[in-house]
């Protein structure tokens, strides 16, 4: 088959250049432009990176229009129905779903990896006990760097899978004593006898004093949580972990920077930017004042779980989260969660709306989970975290598929400057 290629004509010039176009098993084809800057001088111009793509991967595809989500092939809602967070976690580093042998022996690897170094404890100690979550989350988890150094060599295979394995396994419990230091509580120590939702929930809600029964229902809606935030693409924090990998960092240090680029409101911390609209808004007959300050471009506000740089479609995380928020809200007996209505009608108006529709703006991942999060007992400065901890399996395997991806090379973009040229440098006295 012959190599498809496309031709680039400078007017300027008339001269021609010619560039193969590479095409993945799914989805859109590229043109391979990594000769362009030498053979034309020009680079390319593509801020936010809408029409760019940085990597080859194999991990998940998306397809925005479609509304489709495939994890190595697998579509999101079978994962979310038939499969469990610890299986999807083997899937995304490893490609393949587990063998009932391969299932036993990571989830043995992965509990015992769930404890983390004793003095890690003394790092929570320097926060004040207000401090957001996500910003202890983000220096503890950089702070692993200077206890496993028997995991940092990214050029040895062995220490990448433990730090891998070590890095998916300590994220809840980092997580929930970042809760449990918030509220002056005491740490809750992993068990291991428990799921990796259990666990977690049990890290959270578990005091020395009592026995804490997990509830069934809303460790099984915790897993699905997790699955449905596992990975992305080459989302905002998932390409903050590459590029910061791509330098050789560690593990450890690349995660906290993903943590840091996940906070963002415009990104995983809009869960918790949902909520707080929803108890703005108040009540339903406020909802047209916000949809119109959505709608108007002298307003910042934007109406937060919805929209998606991809998703032009409904986002099926978002149809399976909303399901869930039902299913939840009815198992706990929780009959009239005002902010569920809130969300239902603002989802019914916004969806009618010229400029919703115009614009292709679906629910995203983020408007139904925080309704599932405050009804399970998390804080709302929780909600970015938890999805932290799911996504630290796709930021993980990522950087895994990155580091051993033999063209891999430091990312180094470059720009189109338009600031001063050089000028004679004027003393002090001399300035106007
Ligand atoms: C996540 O990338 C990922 O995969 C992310 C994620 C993952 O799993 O990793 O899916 C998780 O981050 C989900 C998104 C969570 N964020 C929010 O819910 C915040 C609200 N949404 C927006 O900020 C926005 O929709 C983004 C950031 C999600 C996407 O922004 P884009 O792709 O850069 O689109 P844009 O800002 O250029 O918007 C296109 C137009 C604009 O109008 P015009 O300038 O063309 O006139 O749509 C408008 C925007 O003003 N618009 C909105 C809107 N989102 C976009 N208007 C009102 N409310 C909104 N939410």
């Amino acid at each position: 088959m012959t190599q498809k290629t496309v031709t680039l004509i400078d007017n300027s010039t008339g001269k021609k250049y010619e560039y193969p176009v590479l095409e993945g098993t799914v989805g859109p084809a590229v043109i391979d432009i990594r000769k362009l800057y030498s053979d034309t001088g020009y680079f390319t111009f593509d801020p936010g990176y809408t029409s760019t793509g940085s990597t080859e991967s194999q991990i998940t595809y998306i397809d925005g229009d479609k509304g489709i989500l495939l994890h190595r092939g697998y579509a999101i809602e079978d994962l979310a129905e038939h499969s469990d967070f610890l299986e999807v976690c083997y899937l995304l580093l490893n490609g393949a779903l587990p063998t009932q042998k391969e299932r036993e022996q990571f989830e043995h690897t992965i509990t015992h990896h769930t404890m983390v170094h004793e003095q890690l404890t003394a790092f929570y100690r320097g926060f004040r006990r207000d401090a957001h979550p996500m910003a202890v989350l983000c220096g503890v988890t950089g702070a692993l760097s200077a206890f496993y150094h028997d995991s940092t060599d990214i050029n040895d295979p062995q220490q990448r899978l433990i730090a891998s394995h070590r890095m998916i396994a300590k994220i809840p419990t980092i997580a929930a004593m970042a809760y449990k230091y918030s509220i002056g509580q005491p740490f809750v120590y992993p068990r291991n006898d428990l799921s990796f939702a259990e666990n977690f929930l049990h890290m959270m809600f578990a005091v020395p004093c009592e026995p804490y029964r997990v509830n069934p229902v809303v460790a099984k809606a915790m897993d699905r949580i997790l699955i449905l935030h596992a990975d992305h693409e080459q989302n905002a924090s998932t390409s903050t972990v590459r590029l910061a990998g791509s330098s050789g960092a560690n593990p450890f240090a690349c995660v906290a920077a993903g943590i840091a680029s996940l906070w963002g409101p415009a990104h995983g911390g809009a869960n918790e930017a949902v909520l707080k609209m929803l108890q703005e808004i108040g009540s339903k007959d406020r909802i047209p004042e916000f949809v119109r300050r959505a709608k108007d471009k002298n307003d910042n506000f934007r109406l937060m779980g919805f929209g998606h740089r991809v998703y032009k479609n409904y986002d099926p995380r978002a149809q399976v989260m909303r399901r869930t928020c039902h299913e939840v809200l009815a198992e706990l007996g929780i009959k009239d969660e005002p902010l569920l209505d809130i969300a239902m009608e603002l989802e019914r108006i916004a969806l009618e709306d010229d400029y919703f529709i115009e614009k292709k703006l679906y629910p995203n991942v983020d408007f139904y989970s925080g309704i599932i999060l405050k009804a399970i007992g998390l804080p709302t400065s929780m909600f970015t975290v938890l999805f932290a901890v799911a996504r630290t399996v796709g930021w993980i395997a990522q950087w895994k598929e990155m580091i051993e991806d033999p063209q891999q090379k430091i990312g180094r973009p470059r720009q189109l400057y338009t600031g001063q040229t050089h000028r004679a440098y004027v003393p002090v006295g001399q300035r106007g």
